[in-house]
Order: structure tokens, then C-alpha cells, then sequence
């Protein structure tokens, strides 16, 4: 693939993701099935309930990531400022897409420049962990975190969305090993990422070894990578069974939490409302993020961003004082002493 491909196959995925068919539609992100507490006598004040954490060494004024969305096209650009100018307002992170195309293609650098619009947020890079046994090494994911100014990186798995792409990138053997190697010998915080499949018990257990300083599920139920690509190569879904392959994002938070009771989780994957992030939250995350749900906004103004995660967070604050909790550290506390 040229690196013109990847930047107009970039602009292509934006497009699908408009769409709606790119949800999972054979099954949900699990959380219908969690129950969520009433507490008619909470303690507490509404307006008391501080959602400030810290996550990967910064503080975070609610715990919510911006998910790891785009970069490499002109669009690209302006989707980016209105998401990192909503974060620094807001004081949130913000997870970038996979860089790539910029690390391969100087033009294409612009668009991952957000630093300037939000100095002050916790930002992750990103690139797909399979570039690991394609010549990628430690010195490509510092260079990417350098050229954008980022605190760490995510490393992204996609098998079944690589399989369904033509001319994808399927040879995976060998990647816990070179994981290992690399991520062992960059210094900053290095996650690791599905996107929209889930990782569950089977890679918790692989990677465990592998000093990840954070997992993020990105479990099935919202958005379907497959689905974005079978839209893109042609124009319908051709294997809807295939598409909606996963595990929910319920699920995968349970599985990878109890081999990895320590391990900081990112709860994403259909996470779009503020009583799925309490649920996740519950279930063991430390922060959620969530993507294609900010991506209608982000297209129109920093000011459709914020409202759209100010929204998020009124509804994640009344779960929390409705459930009974007064503070995120409370709700943090129930999730380690009384895991669901
Ligand atoms: C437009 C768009 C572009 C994306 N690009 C990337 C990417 O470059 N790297 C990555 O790791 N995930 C990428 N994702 C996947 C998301 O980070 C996320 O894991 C997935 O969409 C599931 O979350 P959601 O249900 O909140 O959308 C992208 C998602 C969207 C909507």
C-alpha cells in the first residue's frame, strides 16, 4: 500500500463511520446487563461530586478519554483541533490516531499537531502493533510520541479488521515476543488497544508479562471496525456475522480485570452514555473513552465537542450521586473491594 492510499483510506474511514451501519448490530457492549444501584438517600451533594482523577501520571477533571480517531488528511486536521481544544477546556485526554502515515509521509504531519490547542492534556499516540514485526521498533514509537508531543502511546491489535481489508496486514506470529522487546525498552507509558473488538482473558493473559502501563478493551457493541472496512471495500456489509464478531465490552473489562487486577483499565466500546462509563468504572476501568460517537461534532465546531462531553459528564455525575456514591474515589473503592 503507497502512503497516498493510507491517507485517502483515512478519509474513507471517516466517511463509513458517519454511517450507520458501522454499529454492532448482533450484539451490545454488555451494560444493559449491569446493574446499576438506586440510592434514594445518597449523603451527598450533586454539585460535591468531584469526578477528578489522575491517569498515566496526569490529573484528569472527569475520566474520560477522547478515543483514538484520525489524522493524516486535511479533514483530519480540523477534527483533531476541535477534539484537543474540547479536551484542554474540559480537562480530558485525548487518545490520536494511528500516526502512521505521518511517520511515513512528512505532509501528513500537521494534522497530529494538537499540542498548541491543548498544552496541558494527557496525549496519546498511536500505531497498529503489527508494524512491530514490519520494521518498527522503540525508536519509531518514541519518534511518534516526540513528533506530537505525546505522554505515551497505544498500540492497537486489529486482527479481524486487517483480515477483511484488502491487502491488510494478517501476520501476526511472533507479536507478543516483539511486544515484549519493544515496549520494554521505550520509556514512556505504553497501552494497548483493540478497537472495537475487545481484548479479553486469553491476550490478558499473554501480555501479562509485558510491562503495558495500561489495557484499553475497546470491546464489541459500538463502533465495528470490520463493519468500516467491509463499507469501505464495498460499499455494504458482506459478512455481518463476521463484522460483529467480539467480545462485549462488559465482559472483556470482567476478563482482562481478573487476571490483571492491577493493571490501570480503559473502558471503551460503545461506552455513550454517563451511566455506561459509571458501569465501566464499576467493572473495574480506571477511565473511559470513547470515538465515533464525538465524531459528528468534532466536525462542526470545538463548541459541539465540548457540549457533547459536558452532556457525557452532567449524566456520569448523577449516576454516581443517584447510586449512591460521592465521589469517583468512592466508586473506585466498591469496584476494588466488591468487583462485579
Ligand atoms: C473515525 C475513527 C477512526 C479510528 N481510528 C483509529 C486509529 O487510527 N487507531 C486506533 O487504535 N483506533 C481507531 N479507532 C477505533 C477507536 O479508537 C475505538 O477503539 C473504536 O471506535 C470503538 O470505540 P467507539 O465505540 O467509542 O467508537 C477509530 C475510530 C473511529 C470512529
Amino acid at each position: 500500500m503507497t502512503e497516498l492510499d493510507i491517507s485517502q483510506r483515512k478519509l474513507k474511514h471517516l466517511e463509513a463511520c458517519l454511517r450507520p451501519e458501522v454499529a454492532f448490530s448482533l450484539q451490545t457492549s454488555g451494560f444493559e446487563k449491569v446493574a446499576w444501584p438506586y440510592h434514594a438517600l445518597p449523603e451527598c451533594d450533586l454539585e460535591g461530586i468531584s469526578l477528578e482523577t489522575t491517569f498515566l501520571g496526569k490529573t484528569l477533571q472527569a475520566p474520560i478519554l477522547i478515543g483514538a480517531m484520525t489524522g493524516g488528511a486535511e479533514k483530519a486536521a480540523t477534527i483533531n483541533k476541535h477534539l484537543a481544544e474540547a479536551a484542554q477546556h474540559l480537562g480530558l485526554g485525548m487518545m490520536l490516531g494511528s500516526q502512521r502515515v505521518m511517520l511515513e509521509r512528512t505532509e501528513a504531519r500537521g494534522s497530529f499537531q494538537v499540542r498548541s490547542f491543548a498544552p496541558d492534556i494527557l496525549l496519546i499516540g498511536n500505531l497498529g502493533a503489527v508494524q512491530l514485526l514490519k520494521g518498527y521498533g522503540p525508536d519509531h514509537l518514541e519518534r511518534a510520541m516526540d513528533l506530537v508531543g505525546a505522554d505515551g502511546l497505544a498500540l492497537h491489535l486489529n486482527p479481524l479488521q486487517e483480515a477483511l481489508q484488502r491487502g491488510g496486514d494478517t501476520t501476526f506470529s511472533g507479536l507478543t515476543a516483539r511486544m515484549q522487546e519493544v515496549v520494554t525498552s521505550v520509556s514512556r507509558p505504553i497501552i494497548l488497544k483493540e478497537v472495537g473488538h475487545g481484548l479479553g482473558k486469553a491476550v490478558a493473559r499473554e501480555v501479562s508479562s509485558i510491562p503495558f502501563a495500561s489495557l484499553d478493551v475497546a470491546g464489541a457493541g459500538g463502533t465495528s471496525w470490520a463493519r468500516v472496512e467491509e463499507l469501505v471495500h464495498h460499499g455494504k456489509i458482506l459478512h455481518p456475522a463476521l463484522c460483529d464478531l467480539g467480545i462485549p465490552t462488559a465482559t472483556a473489562l470482567q476478563e482482562v480485570r481478573e487476571v490483571l487486577p492491577d493493571m490501570p483499565l480503559i473502558g471503551s466500546g460503545g461506552v455513550y452514555s454517563g451511566l455506561e462509563m459509571a458501569k465501566a468504572l464499576r467493572l473495574g476501568a480506571r477511565v473511559v473513552a470513547l470515538a465515533r460517537p464525538l465524531l459528528p461534532a468534532a466536525l462542526l465546531s470545538t463548541q459541539a465537542v465540548i457540549d457533547t462531553l459536558e452532556g457525557l459528564i452532567f449524566e456520569l455525575r448523577i449516576s454516581l450521586f443517584v447510586g449512591g456514591f460521592s465521589s469517583l474515589a468512592a466508586l473506585y473503592r466498591a469496584a476494588a473491594e466488591n468487583p462485579l
